[in-house]
């Protein structure tokens, strides 16, 4: 196959396929702008956070596959996919450890104010006095929005925290998610409200959908605690941002973001967000899914959906119309 990587992609595994005899041309630096200039005669592209328009779909003539080297997807137009029969695929949870270490990274950044610190010494301020103040986060309460596999490994890693966990109630969620939120002691809860009341910190990891969008809005954030450290690692329109920013002033809530609703498609660019540069903030640049071990295991499973293809099966199609017919 003819195959554009549009995003960075691990050079063993990009071997590995030139070595199965498929023709790859990495072009990491590619914009979602200059895709459909450059996607014709590709049979599969390959992308991160790239945006891939109705545009690209278009221009892509021979197009069959398009694969996400991540889990999720609102960064392509589905429909459009779907209507011009472009199987969609994804690589969901081969990179949940990694975002959930930044969620806890983030946690005791924010406790412990590292940021600020390491801020003061490089500028040859010595101020124990000030960034002191921290209260711990043994025995607190958190509560986990969303237990797929990202919700989950943040919950194997607050419980070794000694964090006391919360979730919401979700009818017909498997048994082994079941049996594991039990053996974590997780208590479940009826709504998300309750959940915001209940809890110290709230931490979001859920898809980015129509259904998601302004999750933690104004209603939301009434509910939350004075003080309680809120973290987004998920989707930037997750959060309702103005809302956001009349909590963080209003009650003082801290906030540990990793997405924004308006943040740049591509590695390098300017970012204007009053969010990200609100002092009750400590932001990082979409890095959740940015460590070695994470990209080479999502690397391995793009690798794998083309296997696949090439032997006549379709894994992880996300294109509802799409799904269960064959290529
Ligand atoms: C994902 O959806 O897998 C994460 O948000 C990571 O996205 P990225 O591969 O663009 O960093």
């Amino acid at each position: 196959m003819k195959i554009l990587f549009a995003d960075k992609f691990p050079a063993a595994r990009l071997e590995h396929l030139r070595g199965a005899g498929h023709e790859c041309v990495l072009e990491p630096d590619l914009t979602a702008d200059r895709l459909p200039s450059k996607v014709g005669g590709f049979e599969a592209l390959v992308v991160r956070s790239t945006r891939v328009e109705a545009g690209t779909l278009a221009a892509g003539e021979g197009l069959k596959l398009v694969i996400r080297a991540g889990a999720g997807t609102n960064t392509i137009d589905k429909a459009a996919a779907s209507e011009r029969g472009v199987r969609v695929c994804n690589v969901p949870g081969r990179n949940a450890v990694a975002v959930a270490e930044l969620t806890l990274g983030l946690l005791i950044a924010i406790d412990r104010r590292i940021p600020d610190n390491v801020a003061d010494l490089r500028d040859g301020r010595w101020n124990k006095k000030r960034w002191s103040e921290a209260q711990g986060l043994f025995g607190r309460s958190m509560g986990i929005v969303g237990f797929g596999a990202i919700g989950m490994a943040v919950a194997d890693r607050a419980w070794a925290f000694g964090l006391k966990l919360h979730g919401v109630y979700k009818a017909g969620r498997p048994i082994e998610v079941q049996n594991r939120l039990a053996s974590l002691g997780v208590e479940c809860v009826d709504d998300l409200e309750t959940l915001a009341e209940r809890c110290d910190i709230l931490s979001f990891h859920v898809p980015g959908t129509e259904e998601t969008r302004g999750m933690l809005g104004r209603a939301l954030l009434e509910r939350v605690r004075p003080g309680a450290i809120v973290l987004n690692l998920s989707r930037g329109d997750v959060v309702d941002e103005e809302a956001l920013i009349e909590a963080m002033d209003g009650k003082g809530v801290r906030a540990g973001l990793d997405v924004y609703a308006n943040e740049p498609g591509s590695g390098e660019a300017e970012i204007d967000s009053p969010l990200a540069c609100h002092p009750n903030v400590y932001g990082t640049h979409h890095i959740g899914a940015s460590t070695a071990q994470a990209q080479d295991a999502v690397a391995d499973g793009v690798v794998e959906i083309l296997d696949a293809y090439q032997a006549g099966e379709v894994l992880n199609c996300v294109n509802e119309q799409l799904q269960g017919d064959g290529q």
